[in-house]
């Protein structure tokens, strides 16, 4: 069966009737049902939930995070294709543009509430196949920092994320940078939606220096001074 989620940001209720209404796919395929993993993703999670918050963090990220309310600027995408996979040495990867593999190994070994962790890990790796980056030219570290800034946003922030001020570079990736992007936001309204549109065709460090008058090694360091106790 399929799932179709329509996704129509309403920013602009007036002018509701210019809106084209976007349209994806979920498919989600337990390959691991015969591993505890597997089983225990369908006793604790299940495809019909995946499916459920597949559509709720698909318009998280094109209404909220990037504040695209016109499916022009959204890219464009048929489906996200979720498996849960037996693989050892991650909790996920998104791959091939708009798929994603769980491992049912992470699955299996997670100690807590693991739907809750689940659906954070869901929140970062839908990120992947919604974010521009810069056809490839956007280092790895900030695509990895803005999955995981949508995770803060959406409160799914896990034990043990970044405190605001941790961090040695502001390409260091992932939660510390996510933490950084939370402060450029508060120099910039929307920055994060800002940056992400300016790197759909190309990247350039100079857009940090663009949006906010400061080069990003400027804004790293008076980012690092603000919150000096750590
Ligand atoms: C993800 O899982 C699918 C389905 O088993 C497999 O075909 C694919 O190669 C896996 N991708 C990666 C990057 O491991
Ligand atoms: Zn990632």
């Amino acid at each position: 069966m399929t799932y179709k989620s329509f996704i129509l940001c309403t920013f602009l209720a007036f002018s509701i009737s210019f809106h084209e209404i976007s349209a994806v796919d979920y498919f989600v395929t337990n390959e691991a049902t015969n591993t505890p993993g597997g089983l225990r993703f369908d006793k604790e999670i299940g495809v019909p939930y995946t499916k459920q918050i597949m559509g709720t963090i698909n318009d998280f990220i094109w209404c909220t995070v990037f504040q695209q309310n016109n499916p022009s600027d959204q890219k464009p995408l048929d489906s996200v294709d979720v498996y849960i996979v037996e693989f050892e040495g991650a909790e996920g990867i998104s791959w091939g543009n708009n798929k994603i593999n769980i491992s049912s190994i992470f699955l299996q070994g997670y100690e807590g509430d693991l739907k809750w962790e689940f659906t954070s890990l869901m929140y970062h790796e839908m990120t992947h196949a919604f974010q521009w980056d810069g056809e490839g030219h956007t280092p790895s570290m900030l695509v990895e920092g803005i999955a995981d800034y949508t995770k803060l946003k959406a409160g799914y922030a896990q034990e043990g994320f970044a405190k605001p001020g941790q961090g040695d570079s502001w390409d260091q990736g992932y939660d510390f940078t996510a933490r950084f992007l939370e402060y450029c936001d508060e120099l910039v309204p929307e920055f994060v939606a800002i940056l992400n549109k300016l790197m759909r065709f190309d990247f350039d460090v100079k857009y940090f220096d663009y949006l906010t008058g400061k080069p990003v090694d400027q804004l790293w360091m008076e980012y690092k001074a603000k919150y000096e106790q750590y």
